[in-house]
């Protein structure tokens, strides 16, 4: 209630949306009310197909039933344990499940509540590792342009869109940017990794020259940078990178919180590319977007490394109140357990050809300048308006939801990464849509 005793009205103003147009949403409000596997359904009734997986998330589709009576079960049994210098058996349960599924080299799971809490996890990991290596001068941290690694300080910091850095002060002091790796007019509408770009590794090279390798403690990158509008790693280009840190004493942090949880047909993408970093950042998909969750995934090298001194003492003085909470952990189970009682990253690697072909069919329509696909994540590429960038892109989003179709844009990328129990004619439904609207786009 309002201080002067007046109840306000319950309207659209108080929520303030996160990286939303706020006014133009309020004037024009889109409300999903409820989801069931591939659909949501909207206020007005509508069905609206999920192209998205709701933000790269619900991998699983929606309204499980083994999630969501996991979720039930454990709020009754156990709803909260202290996360500090105590347990509970669910989050001891998730990790190891978690790291069995992982590549071999990671033994261990650090929870937290979100891919940026990942993020900062992970890069303070690092800084900590290199000290208590008595390597405590290795404090510069590499990311990459166009690189997405949520939006808290150390994310925004070795992030690379400009957007979500330039209103925030000056950041994270000591970091530097490898270039991005986009590169449209040698690349464009390449089927799998682009074939152009495995130079780009080797401006890492320079950034070493520049500040003395002993003075960088990691390079953090998304293997397939998603939130900019899905750019794959060139051919050579992750090799390249894991050597040159390697040679250098460098950590190596992948950012999969997009990538993680079959989207790309594997587990994560280190074992899709075959290549392996040092930490894995995740979240999204680790619980099917239904509880926030996130995990750094460390190998035993660098978990052990914090393993000395006295007993008593906490290793990592670091950690949220939330971390590895009990009906999150439980929702993480049933989450993996699904995926892996119903083959959904193999089923995601076994449709990525149709799902290649169908996003290739676009090609030639109106403003279509590339389109990239990866396992069951893809991106079509549009010429912006002249003078007003993200419009047309915009525009195409909100005509697909009219007719019944989720997608997601970023500047003037339309991005789709649909839950991978999508079947066939869903994703003629999905491409067809499309189709249709970008006829009609200005
Ligand atoms: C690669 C990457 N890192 C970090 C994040 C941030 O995750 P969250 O929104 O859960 O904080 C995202 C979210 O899209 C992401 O794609």
């Amino acid at each position: 209630m309002a201080m002067d005793g007046e109840a306000r009205p319950n309207d659209l103003s108080a929520f303030w949306m996160p990286f939303t147009s706020n006014r133009q949403f309020k004037k024009q409000p889109r409300m999903f009310v409820s989801a069931d596997r591939m659909h949501y359904t909207t206020s007005d009734g509508r069905q609206v197909l999920d192209g998205t997986a709701g933000l790269w998330c619900c991998n699983a589709g929606h309204n499980r039933p083994k999630i969501v009576e996991a979720i039930q079960k454990q709020a009754a049994q156990l709803d909260y344990a202290p996360a500090f210098q105590m347990g509970h058996p669910k989050a001891f349960e998730l990790a190891t499940k978690l790291v069995n599924m992982a590549p071999e080299p990671f033994e261990h799971a650090f929870f937290t509540n979100s891919g940026s809490e990942a993020v900062e996890t992970a890069l303070k990991i690092a800084l900590a590792y290199h000290r208590a290596k008595g390597h405590g001068e290795r404090t510069r941290l590499i990311g990459r342009e166009r690189g997405y690694h949520g939006v808290n300080f150390g994310g925004i910091s070795v992030g690379g869109i400009v957007t979500n850095r330039k209103m925030f002060g000056t950041l994270l002091a000591g970091v530097d940017h490898l270039p991005h790796t986009h590169l449209p007019e040698k690349n464009a509408f390449t089927k799998g990794q682009p074939e152009h770009g495995a130079y780009l590794a080797e401006e890492l090279e320079r950034i070493v020259a520049l500040h003395g390798a002993e003075t960088i403690a990691a390079v953090i990158v998304e293997p397939m940078a998603g939130s900019t509008g899905v750019l794959l790693p060139p051919k050579g280009y992750l090799q390249r990178l894991r050597e040159i840190c390697t040679n250098h004493g460098i950590l190596l942090i992948f950012d999969e919180v997009i990538t993680g949880f079959g989207r790309l047909g594997s587990s994560f993408a280190a074992e899709h590319y075959g290549v392996m970093p040092d930490l894995i950042t995740c979240a999204k998909g680790l619980t099917n977007g239904i509880i926030p969750m996130g995990a750094v995934l460390a190998t035993a090298e660098i978990h052990d490394t914090f393993m000395q001194g006295p007993e008593h003492m906490i290793e990592l003085f670091h950690g949220y109140t939330y971390s590895g909470n009990p009906v999150a952990a439980a929702a993480g189970i049933a989450t993996l357990e699904t995926y892996a009682e119903e083959g959904l990253f193999e089923r995601a690697d076994s449709l990525a050809t149709y799902w290649e072909d169908a996003l290739h069919s676009l090609k030639g329509l109106p403003h279509v300048t590339d389109i990239r696909t990866m396992g069951l994540i893809g991106a079509i590429e549009l010429a912006p308006i002249a003078g007003e960038p993200t419009k047309r892109a915009f525009n195409a989003f909100l005509k697909c939801y009219e007719k019944g179709v989720l997608v997601r844009t970023t500047g003037d990328i339309i991005a789709l990464s649909p839950p991978l129990i999508i079947e066939k004619e869903h994703i003629d439904t999905l491409i067809g849509t499309l189709a249709d609207v970008l006829k009609t786009l200005e």
